[in-house]
């Protein structure tokens, strides 16, 4: 029976190229999101193996709500990827906006305890895996970065989880990427990392032979 996957942040960029890796690989796929519009889209174009799922990351009881629908629907999880991210448009401590850094904290560290916190009950009935974007952001200090510090917080929180998770067969991968063309930016970046590129690297790990856990795969464009 195909596995199914539940996809944070799945309209557009990492996540929708996720999702069509995924039901290449003959996964069903949960795709949750703001934008409505956008996900039924992708559910068109992938058909029965793909459910939308409008919601907001930063909300448990919608996150929950995701799970249980992902279960209805497709009878259990196999694994869950916390994906929805935001940057900030004013950096800085000085320069920024406090109300801002409370968005950004509330997606970037809560939306993804909330994805964790959603979706372990059905994974550990199915010793499944959970993965989580993090970031080259979160692997070395960038001058003032506060987007960076929240995906510090990821790349902990992923360690631990994987030391959690292996008490019940279940496992964790954090995927790194660096700068990735996608929608996250304003501009263009066509000499980058493509979704595509992260997608099958999500891909990979979850298609590993349950004794192997890829704690991390940390990818960076080669310009
Ligand atoms: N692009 C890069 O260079 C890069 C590098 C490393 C890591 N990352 C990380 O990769 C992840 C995906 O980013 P991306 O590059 O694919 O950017 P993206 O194309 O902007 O995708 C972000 C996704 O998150 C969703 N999202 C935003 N706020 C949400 C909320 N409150 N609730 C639910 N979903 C929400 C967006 O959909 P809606 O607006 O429809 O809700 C969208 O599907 C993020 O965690 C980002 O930090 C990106």
């Amino acid at each position: 029976m195909a596995k199914t996957l539940l996809i944070t942040g799945a309209s557009s960029g990492i996540g929708a190229a996720t999702a069509r890796a995924a039901v290449a690989s003959g996964w069903n796929v949960a795709l949750m999101a703001r934008s409505a519009d956008k996900l039924e889209a992708l559910e068109k174009e992938l058909g029965a193996a793909a459910l939308t799922i409008q919601g907001d990351a930063t909300d448990l009881s919608a996150q929950e709500a995701a799970v249980a629908r992902t279960v209805d629907r497709f009878g259990a999880l196999d694994a869950a990827f916390a994906n929805a991210g935001r940057g900030l448009d004013t950096p800085g401590t000085e320069t920024g906006d406090p109300d801002e850094w409370r968005a950004l904290v509330d997606l970037n560290v809560m939306g993804v305890l909330y994805t964790a916190r959603a979706a372990l009950p059905e994974l550990r009935k199915t010793r499944g895996h959970l993965v989580l974007t993090g970031s080259a952001a979160g692997r070395r200090h960038i001058k003032g970065s506060i987007y960076g510090a929240t995906k510090w917080f990821v790349h902990g929180y992923a360690g631990n989880m994987s030391e959690e998770m292996r008490e019940w067969g279940g496992r964790c991968t954090l995927i790194s990427p660096g700068m990735v063309d996608t929608p996250f930016f304003d501009e263009p970046k066509p000499d980058k990392l493509k979704p595509e590129d992260v997608a099958d690297a999500v891909v990979y790990a979850l298609s590993q032979n349950h004794r192997a856990e890829l704690r991390e795969i940390h990818i960076m464009p080669t310009d």
